[in-house]
Parts: structure tokens; C-alpha cells; sequence
């Protein structure tokens, strides 16, 4: 089978798809290796908690999937813990996809870290120590 159940389910009905308004930070990356895009918003209260994160994007349906899979993982989490979780785990919370769809999965990953980036800039902090870099060919201005 190419897909998985999990993935499906994400894809059919997927969670936290939206915009925030006025969003503590906001992320917009582009596919290098195929020219998709996602735009990530995220609230952040003053315990640095992700308290909303929604997503949109023009990716196929393996990105629809780990976003979905992706944000549900990070809601509720402090900024720091939302940094560690791998894109391996996000895969694996999708039991796999198919080896051609892994760079989808990155999209997710690159945003959110995009939208964090924004959101530590906005308060006159460097984000580079706390988010690293950004993958340049992903990022879309
Ligand atoms: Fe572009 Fe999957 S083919 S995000």
C-alpha cells in the first residue's frame, strides 16, 4: 500500500488547516524541489506555549498529511519543545509515506520554524540560536 491509513485520514479531514488573525508569528516557505508553498500561523501566550497554530498550503496531500499530523503535535507544546520534534517523528506518526513524498513532509518543519523566527524577531530577539537556520532554497519571499 502507498499510503497509509493515518495518512489518509489526515488528508481527508485535515486538522488546524487556516489562517490566524493577527498570529504572534507567522512562516511562509517554498518547496525547492517542487515549488509548493505553506504559510504557518502561530499564538503564543507569555509562557511561550503554542496556544493555536494553522496552516495552508498549496502542497499536494502527503503535505497536507504531516501538516496536519505536525501541528497537532506542537499544539499545547512550549516553543523549545515544538523545535525538537523531528521530522522523523512526524513520519512515523503517519506509520510512513512513500520515500518520492518525504521532501513534502519537510514543508511543515521549515514553516513552523519560519513562523517562530517571526515571531522572536517581532519581540527584538535573534532568533538564529534558538531556531538555527533556515533552509535557504526553502525559504519563499
Ligand atoms: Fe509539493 Fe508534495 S509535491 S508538497
Amino acid at each position: 500500500m502507498l499510503y497509509t491509513e493515518k495518512l489518509m485520514e489526515h488528508f481527508t479531514n485535515p486538522k488546524n488547516v487556516g489562517v490566524i488573525e493577527n498570529p504572534d508569528g507567522f512562516g511562509e516557505v517554498g518547496n525547492a524541489k517542487c515549488g509548493d508553498i505553506m504559510q504557518m500561523y502561530i499564538s503564543v501566550n507569555d509562557k511561550e506555549e503554542i496556544t493555536d497554530i494553522k496552516f495552508k498550503t498549496f502542497g499536494c496531500g502527503a503535505a497536507i498529511a504531516t501538516s496536519s499530523v505536525a501541528t497537532t503535535m506542537v499544539k499545547g507544546k512550549t516553543i523549545r519543545e515544538a523545535l525538537k520534534i523531528t521530522n522523523k517523528e512526524v513520519i512515523e506518526a503517519l506509520e510512513e509515506i512513500p520515500a518520492v513524498k518525504v521532501h513534502c513532509s519537510v514543508l511543515a518543519e521549515q514553516a513552523l520554524k519560519s513562523a517562530v523566527s517571526d515571531y522572536y524577531t517581532k519581540r527584538g530577539i535573534d532568533p538564529t540560536p534558538i531556531v538555527g537556520i533556515i533552509d535557504e532554497s526553502a525559504a519563499h519571499h
